[in-house]
């Protein structure tokens, strides 16, 4: 990407924000017919199970689940905020990486604000990471190089927003919940075209190996945010009888849809710099479930 390109970029940023606070309808509650997630994209639709839930235990499942997904984003970026504000250290305040990063993190931390302040409108109560996923996203935040964190989230960017596109588009869904995810769509329309670019400098110059070890660290961010959604314990909320059984069926229903629905971006991405070779498609097509 060139200069110009990013300080148009910078510029948008700063001209043009988008503030949560009045962007969002926040006095409006939701009213009868509302929606929090689209049936589609909550993890027990498509089972014989969910033709057993009455309406209200649907739609108490996907306000849980929505908590998680939006719960789930605001971990992950706070986590790459530390990154990036480790990695602004080493760049120069004259640099225009420099100030992109800078309008990257105002942003981010708005977003932070704002799904905080959503979960806090819904009642919701999102329920912790793993212990393993904590120790990833701690670790890799660590001791990753730079090209690979931002691999990662650029995969976990282009994944969340085709999740979000689904979700925004939903014609019954809440107002509060769809301009939150119209925000959220815009900023990180800018984020991704930015990494994008920096990647492509990266990518050209990799050869197998590192081609290889890319792929591996997208895939795994990918699986990371996916197993972050389908929780056990969401289904005692809701009231189901075998709350272990459920979870054991939603996680393979979810995984297919979400294989479905929500890698095509990045698969293209991948592709895009043959990420995809003898090393890495049959993980992606176990792991993920991908067509690749
Ligand atoms: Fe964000
Ligand atoms: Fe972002």
């Amino acid at each position: 990407m060139d200069i110009k390109e990013i300080e148009r970029l910078i510029k948008i940023s700063r001209e043009r924000p988008l503030m949560p606070e009045t962007y969002i309808p926040w006095q409006l509650e939701p009213e009868a017919g509302d929606i929090f997630l689209p049936e589609a994209l909550t993890s027990l639709q498509g089972l014989d199970l969910y033709e057993t839930l009455t309406p209200a235990q649907k739609l108490e499942l996907g306000r849980h689940e929505l908590v998680q997904v939006i719960a789930s984003y605001a971990w992950g970026e706070c986590l790459f905020c530390v990154f990036m504000t480790r990695h602004l250290i080493t760049l120069s305040a004259d640099n225009v990486e420099h100030q992109f990063l800078i309008r990257e993190l105002i942003e981010e931390l708005r977003h932070q604000e704002m799904f905080a302040r959503v979960i806090a409108k819904l009642g919701g109560k999102p329920i912790k990471q793993s212990r393993l996923h904590k120790f990833f996203g701690e670790f890799s935040n660590k001791y990753l190089p730079a090209d690979y964190l931002f691999m990662g989230s650029v995969s976990v960017e282009l994944v969340t927003d085709v999740y979000g596109n689904h979700a925004r588009r939903a014609p019954d869904i809440y107002p509060v919940l769809k301009k939150m995810f119209d925000l959220h769509n815009i900023e990180e329309g800018r984020h991704i075209l930015y990494t994008k670019a920096l990647l492509k400098k990266y990518s050209e110059k990799a050869g197998f190996i590192k081609r290889t070890l890319y792929s591996y660290v997208i895939l795994f961010n990918i699986l990371f945010v996916r197993t972050m959604y389908v929780k056990r314990e969401i289904y005692e909320r809701i009231g189901l009888e075998n709350p272990d059984e459920a979870y054991k069926l939603a996680s393979k229903n979810f995984k297919q849809k979400f294989a479905d629905r929500c890698l095509n971006d990045i698969i293209e991405f991948v592709n895009s710099w043959k990420g995809f070779n003898f090393m890495t498609r049959f993980a992606w097509r176990r792991v993920l479930g991908a067509k690749v």
